[in-house]
């Protein structure tokens, strides 16, 4: 099959269409003929050779897709040649086929494009995890959603407004517009404000319940500092650095704070399955009537795939970029 190769490490130039084995399905894994994937800030690293797949995981990047199914695994029962798929991959989405077990793949609701439906699988599974199963986000609590324009950013705004909770951002102001018109009730440039006093400001000084955070050291103490009683921390990337020499930390003492990390290509089979259905059972329906959308970028033909990854990493885009194969 064709599929996009990592000659060497390195950068967006290494990346090539190729040739590669295709994968067989398992027992309980479906093979879907891919016919679009999307970027993640992980699939940069994994280029850059800082980023290994998990073993025994496709060594292609790509960590979802939406495509048809062409084949089943012996014990498969859920689908049949012909039904359009989307899913989480723990690799091997930028390939004409990807294999997925039978209860990973979601179906694709009739209004959503291959391109629409492979914008949610990483994201909104990444923010459904974060604000529901780890931080238990109850309807009328703030959060603050850092980066609210990125791909995950867009998914859990969308997300927290539908649990009805009130949603603030930062982001580069540019992405402002975008952030309000999902539900963010307020945008704060990160660039030329200070969010911590802003966010207080709006909050009457209460603060937040939950903050979900992308950018870690640099924003670890304002971000303890603006948390309420017991509030929810959730660090899912550090992309603004891991050092921190002068941290105050008693807030998380006296204001009874938790601080959870967690990743998701890494977690078990089972625990992947387990939050796929439950997050189809809270958005699947509100996919279908447009409730919730899939916020798409820029739509890159696969043979592009270098550009893809060099626009990823000018922090320019707002929502997903995806790649279309074919
Ligand atoms: N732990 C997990 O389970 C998990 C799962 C999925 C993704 N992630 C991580 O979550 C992060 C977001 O992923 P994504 O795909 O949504 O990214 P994305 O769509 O590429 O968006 C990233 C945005 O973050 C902002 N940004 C970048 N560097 C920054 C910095 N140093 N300080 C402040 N803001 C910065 C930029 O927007 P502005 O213009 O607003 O600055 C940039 O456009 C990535 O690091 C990714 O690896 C983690």
């Amino acid at each position: 099959m064709k599929a996009i190769l990592l000659k060497e490490p390195g950068g967006p130039e290494m990346l090539t269409l190729g040739e590669h084995r295709p994968p067989q399905p398992a027992g309980n894994e479906i093979l879907v003929k891919v016919h679009a994937t999307a970027l993640n800030r992980a699939d940069i690293l994994q280029r850059e050779g800082k980023y290994p797949p998990p073993a025994g995981e496709s060594e292609i990047l790509g960590l979802e897709m939406a495509g048809e199914v062409v084949e089943s695994g012996l014990e498969v029962e859920k689908w049949k040649p012909g039904n359009r798929v989307c899913g989480l991959l723990a690799g091997g989405g930028y390939a004409e086929y990807a294999v997925i077990h039978e209860d990973m793949a979601l179906p694709i609701p009739d209004n959503l494009s291959f391109e629409e439906a492979t914008a949610i699988p990483e994201v909104f599974l990444t923010a459904f995890q974060a604000l529901h199963s780890l931080a238990h986000l109850q309807a009328r609590e703030k959060v603050l959603i850092h980066s609210g324009a990125s791909g995950v950013g867009t998914a859990a705004i969308q997300i927290a407004k539908m649990s009805d909770a009130t949603v603030f951002v930062t982001a580069s102001a540019s992405k402002h517009d975008l952030c309000r018109e999902l539900g963010a009730s307020f945008a704060v440039d990160y660039h030329t404000r200070d969010f911590e006093k802003e966010i207080l400001q709006q909050t009457y000084s209460q603060g937040v319940n939950v903050i979900l955070d992308f950018v870690g050291a640099p924003y670890l103490q304002k971000n303890l500092n603006l948390l309420s009683m017991d509030g929810r921390l959730v660090m899912l990337s550090m992309m603004g650095g891991i050092h921190t020499d002068d941290l105050q930390i008693s807030n998380i003492l006296r204001k009874r704070l938790q601080i959870i990390g967690s990743t998701l290509r890494n977690r078990s089979l089972e625990y992947k399955i387990a939050l796929t259905r439950d997050f189809r059972l809270f958005a699947w329906d509100a996919f279908a009537i447009g409730k919730l959308k899939p916020v798409i970028d820029t739509i890159f033909d696969w043979q592009e795939v270098a550009e893809a990854h060099r626009y990823m990493e000018s922090n320019q885009s707002k929502g997903k970029i995806i790649l279309k194969v074919n």
